[in-house]
């Protein structure tokens, strides 16, 4: 039976994900670098470092130029996330966390951001995770299995025991990689690859989820 959760956290459990759009926009214009919304749907889930690759493309930049973007990027981001309150949180969130604690089912964070547990902080659910996994914990990003298995291993529990919650193709990609149980959220084109897909947390339940993933075999 399912004994654990791994929640990635922007875009699954807050909108940060558009709080990292945007700095990269911003970084990008400065730049002078061609980059939009649609652009940015492939960054999802990637790290801050693969991510600037990805934007500046072709153009050369030097490893300290790159360091000094990044370091731009991310002073952007910090700024933004420090509105965060638990109101930020989205719909359905809060009582699927408190339900699985209810339940006795552990609960990590499996984030390749290196503020998730700022953001985790200031959306005041601390009280509610076991173990945080984040941009820090290995040196493997996402599509990588090793942050997955990193947190599944600080809650105790095998890979097989562990359902992922995720919204990137890349997070997907990693649960499946690592061998674990999946929730998409978000539309079939980007996480269609997981076991079961949803559009959001609205309504997800665990008793509903145990029965999907009996029929829908890893
Ligand atoms: C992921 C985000 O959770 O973390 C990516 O989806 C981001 O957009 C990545 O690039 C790394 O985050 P940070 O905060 O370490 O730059
Ligand atoms: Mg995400």
């Amino acid at each position: 039976d399912i004994q654990g959760f791994i929640f990635d956290v922007d875009g699954v459990l807050t909108d940060t994900a558009e709080f990292h759009y945007r700095a990269w926009q911003r970084l990008a214009d400065e730049e002078g670098l061609p980059f939009n919304r649609q652009a940015n749907e492939a960054l999802r889930g990637v790290s801050r470092r693969e991510s600037l690759l990805h934007i500046v493309g072709d153009r050369q930049y030097s490893e300290a130029a790159l360091g000094e973007m990044m370091a731009r990027k991310n002073r952007y981001y910090v700024e933004s996330i420090q509105t965060i309150t638990p109101k930020n949180l989205f719909p359905g969130a809060i009582e699927l966390l408190q339900e699985l604690r209810q339940a006795g089912i552990k609960i990590a964070i499996g984030s390749a951001s290196k503020n998730a547990r700022t953001v985790i902080e200031k959306l005041g659910i601390g009280n509610l995770i076991d173990a945080i996994a984040d941009g820090d914990s290995v040196a493997l990003p996402k599509p990588a299995p090793d942050l997955f298995l990193f947190a599944a291993k600080q809650i105790g529990l095998d890979p097989d025991r562990c359902v992922v919650v995720e919204d990137a193709t890349v997070g997907i990609e990693a649960a499946i990689a690592g061998g674990m149980l999946s929730i998409g959220i978000g539309p079939a084109t980007r996480v269609g690859a997981a076991n079961i897909v949803r559009p959001n947390l609205i309504g997800v339940h665990l008793i509903d989820i145990q029965a999907q993933l009996k029929l829908a075999p890893a």
